[in-house]
């Protein structure tokens, strides 16, 4: 049996973090790619290293060439700017809009059968200029903010709670802002409703908080963002697709018609398996969720509608 390929480009927090958790769960052959000289190589060759210890045997390649990607079976995108002081949504929009093109058009060339799964910020955004850059369908172009925004909701009902993480089923849809759409009344704990377990004075705090889980942890590490978390959602995402595990998780992925909206990257919950996006599950929205749902994806719309390719 021949090994997967993944490759992670941005040899970042989050992508060498995501490399290093991949390797650990054994999910195939590792590639990652920076721009800058010498950091994929020093990071792959000490989670190389870690091997014996941890007990994988996978490779893990640092690189600055894209040759070194060819036939990836997965290819992760984390290459970008982080917002800085005195720059604008739109700056980054333009600045992130060019790498992650650039990038698609490096990585669609010599793994055109790949799927790709987008990280950059801001996230629906990139989603859409890799899938508009590569031009694959769009089961094979998705992006990860539902799994990372529903982990955090989950995390902080289990705290609540002081129950097994495992236990908790939470779901959030919209774009990934702060418009976002936690949806509680789909949330349970082995079942039972989280509506049932949590009073809503509690509640509504504990969702805010899963809004703005990126802000806090940037105001906490105040020089970059979160990265553990986010790994672990892009790994989860990565292990669904190459062992055809079919989970339910919330993807941005393009939508053609579903829930009304056309043309557009939005978070909605979708099946997950050895083909992609296989199946769009749309569900039934009360009026405020629909008006809060409709909210974010206007925020999304506009980003999208900035976008110069
Ligand atoms: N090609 C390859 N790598 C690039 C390119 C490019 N054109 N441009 C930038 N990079 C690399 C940088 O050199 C850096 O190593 O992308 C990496 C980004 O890493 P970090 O700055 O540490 O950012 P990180 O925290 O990993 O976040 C990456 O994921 O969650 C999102 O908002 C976050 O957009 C950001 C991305």
């Amino acid at each position: 049996m021949k090994r997967n390929k993944i490759t992670i480009i941005g040899a970042g927090n989050v992508g060498a973090t995501a490399a290093h958790l991949a390797a650990v769960r054994g999910l195939g052959d590792i590639v990652l790619l920076d721009i800058i000289d010498g950091v994929p190589q020093g990071k792959a060759l000490d989670m190389q290293e870690a091997g014996p210890v941890l007990g994988f045997d996978c490779g893990i390649a640092g690189t600055n060439s894209y040759e070194d990607t060819e036939n990836s079976d997965i290819v992760v995108i984390t290459a970008g700017l982080p917002r800085k002081p005195g720059m604008t949504r739109d700056d980054l929009l333009e600045k992130n809009t060019a790498i992650v093109k650039s990038v698609t058009e490096n990585v669609t060339r010599l793994s055109p059968d790949s799927f790709i799964i987008v990280v950059t910020n801001p996230l629906d955004a990139m989603a859409y200029v890799a899938k508009e850059v590569s031009g694959f369908p769009r089961n094979r172009v998705v992006g990860m903010a539902g799994a990372l925004d529903s982990a955090r909701l989950k995390a902080f009902i289990a705290m609540e709670l002081g129950v097994s993480v495992e236990d908790v089923q939470a779901l959030v849809m919209g774009g990934h802002g702060d418009n976002m759409l936690p949806l509680i009344r789909y949330s349970t704990v082995s079942g039972i409703p989280v509506t049932k377990l949590i009073p809503k004075d509690r509640l509504d705090p504990i969702v805010q908080r899963a809004r703005d889980g990126g802000a806090e942890i940037l105001k906490l590490l105040k020089t970059g963002s979160a990265y553990y978390a986010p790994s672990a959602a892009i790994v989860q995402m990565v292990e669904s697709i190459l062992k055809d595990r079919k989970k339910i998780i919330s993807c941005s992925v393009y939508l053609e018609g579903e829930y009304g909206i056309n043309g557009y990257y939005v978070g909605v919950p979708v099946k997950l398996g050895g083909s992609g996006v296989e199946e769009i599950i749309e569900i039934e929205l009360r009026e405020d969720e629909r008006a809060q749902f409709d909210r974010s994806v206007n925020d999304v719309m506009t980003l999208i509608d900035g976008i110069k390719l």
